[in-house]
């Protein structure tokens, strides 16, 4: 089937992410969209970057509004931050008729009401799934998997930057600018920083959710924006001693006089989910009147997280484009005529880490033929215990934990091992256990 052409503005982290993981997983994607999808021209100021990610696999050039007048390029992807030349290129688009994908929340909370407006009218799309929490798909969940429910409340940590901050400072006790230049240096952080360590980035997603959630326009204006420079190590731990953690939250909550729209540090009870969610993870719980709390959680920040939902989007433009309107969005995934007859494995070719219970003889040279046998099926001890034998009992537990194996590994060293374990009743329950994955 024909492909559709693609034209990508900026190829810094996550451009360049989108540009390796569709090449990578081109034949996958394929299957899914039911065209392949082709990004033909890249525009970036910086040619040299453009020619060493694109590696001769697309034109080049550092003009963006040449590649959104193409008249080749179905789908435009915005990827160069701001609200600056970004809205006249992603307005350009739209009024060229093109469709948009953007991971730019600055733009959609900022100006997202005209630009829907005008892609409305010219009747294009704009998808955003990348512009908020990464590679997480919540837009995708509010807008399409809980449309059912009335929406309560949402709450989330929408800021990798500060989250990896905040972790960091914790756990290694390192201080706030070393943290920064790191997360600047994994390509977590915006292009100016405050904007994560100040709240505006995590308030720009939250105004995205809440129109989202409660079907209100975008509102970044009105929202409260509070970072994490005033925090200090101190507050970490005693909120620490309190039995709390703190995380910059965006919360969006529907009350019957409004809306709450706010970001600000918040303590969180130790022991919930999301006071555990470290490093530049994200986590966002939605409380909708039917399904109650769901919560959603991944990376939030970084070149193929954020390429991820990039790409999700430019398969739903796609598959909008398909000709067959009955297959525009799969039954299962993939479209019918690309299914794989990829055979599922037997119990006994699966791969995992076991745990083992032997009850054995308490006799000297025991567990050398215990380790030996394991050893000859090449599976490798992670962890033992051994229970120290009750008065007068001549057998004891050995416990082990091992590394990943097969399972037709393990069961060929339970059959040898009850010889020499002591003789136990080959199929025996009380010889052997298995858990899953650890
Ligand atoms: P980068 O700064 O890494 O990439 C932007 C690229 O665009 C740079 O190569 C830049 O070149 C180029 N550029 C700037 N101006 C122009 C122009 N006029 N014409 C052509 N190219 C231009 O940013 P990110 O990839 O990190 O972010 C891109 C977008 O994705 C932003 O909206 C950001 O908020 C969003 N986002 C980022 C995430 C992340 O983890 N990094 C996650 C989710 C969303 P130069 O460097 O020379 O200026
Ligand atoms: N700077 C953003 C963050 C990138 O740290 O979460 C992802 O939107």
């Amino acid at each position: 089937m024909k492909p559709i052409n693609a034209g990508l503005l900026g190829i810094g982290t996550v451009g360049g992410g989108t540009f390796n993981v569709l090449a990578r997983n081109a034949a996958e994607i394929t299957r899914r969209a039911g065209r392949p999808i082709r990004i033909t021209r890249v525009a970036d100021k910086n040619l040299d970057l453009a020619r060493q990610v694109t590696a001769g696999r697309a034109q080049v050039t550092d003009d963006a509004f040449a590649v959104v007048a193409d008249p080749e390029i179905d789908i435009v992807i915005e990827l160069i931050g701001g609200c600056g030349i970004a809205r006249e290129l992603v307005l350009q688009a739209i009024a060229n008729g093109k469709h948009v994908v953007t991971a730019n929340k600055a733009l959609l909370a900022m100006h997202g009401n005209e630009i829907f407006a005008a892609a409305h009218e010219k009747g294009v799309m704009v998808a955003f799934e990348a512009a908020v929490a990464g590679g997480i798909p919540i837009i995708k969940a509010l807008r399409e998997g809980l449309t059912a429910n009335r929406i309560q409340w949402i709450a989330g940590i929408i800021n990798g930057t500060t989250n990896f901050i905040l972790s960091e400072m914790r756990d290694k006790g390192l201080p706030f600018d070393v943290v920064l230049k790191e997360a600047q240096r994994l390509g977590y952080a915006e292009a100016d920083p405050t904007f994560d360590i100040e709240g505006v980035d995590a308030a720009h997603k939250i105004t995205i959710l809440s129109a989202l959630a409660f079907g209100i326009p975008m509102q970044f204006g009105k929202a409260h924006v509070e970072g994490i420079s005033k925090l200090e190590a101190e507050d970490i731990k005693y909120a620490e001693q309190l039995g709390y953690r703190i995380k910059l939250l965006g919360i969006a909550r529907r009350r019957a006089e409004g809306v709450e729209l706010r970001v600000h540090p918040t303590l969180i009870p130790a022991r919930r989910l999301i006071a555990n969610v470290e490093g530049a993870m994200n986590a966002v719980l939605v409380q909708g009147d039917a399904v109650g709390a769901t919560l959603y959680y991944g990376k939030g920040a970084g070149a193929e997280p954020t390429a991820s939902a990039v790409i999700a989007d430019l398969v739903d433009v796609t598959r909008m484009h398909t000709a067959d309107p009955e297959h525009r969005v799969p039954h299962l995934a993939f479209q019918p005529d690309a299914m794989e007859d990829t055979p599922i494995l037997p119990l006994s070719e699966v791969e995992t880490s076991y745990y083992l219970r032997l009850r054995v003889e308490d006799k000297p040279g025991v567990l050398a033929d215990i380790t030996r046998i394991l050893a000859d099926q090449g599976i490798s001890i992670d962890a033992m215990i051994q229970r120290e034998p009750g008065e007068g009992e001549s057998q004891t537990d050995i416990i082990m934990l091992t590394h990943v194996t097969r399972e037709k590994n393990v069961d060929a060293a339970i059959a040898k091992d009850r010889g020499a374990a002591g003789g136990q009743e080959e199929g025996d329950p009380a010889a052997h256990g298995r858990a899953g994955l650890r």
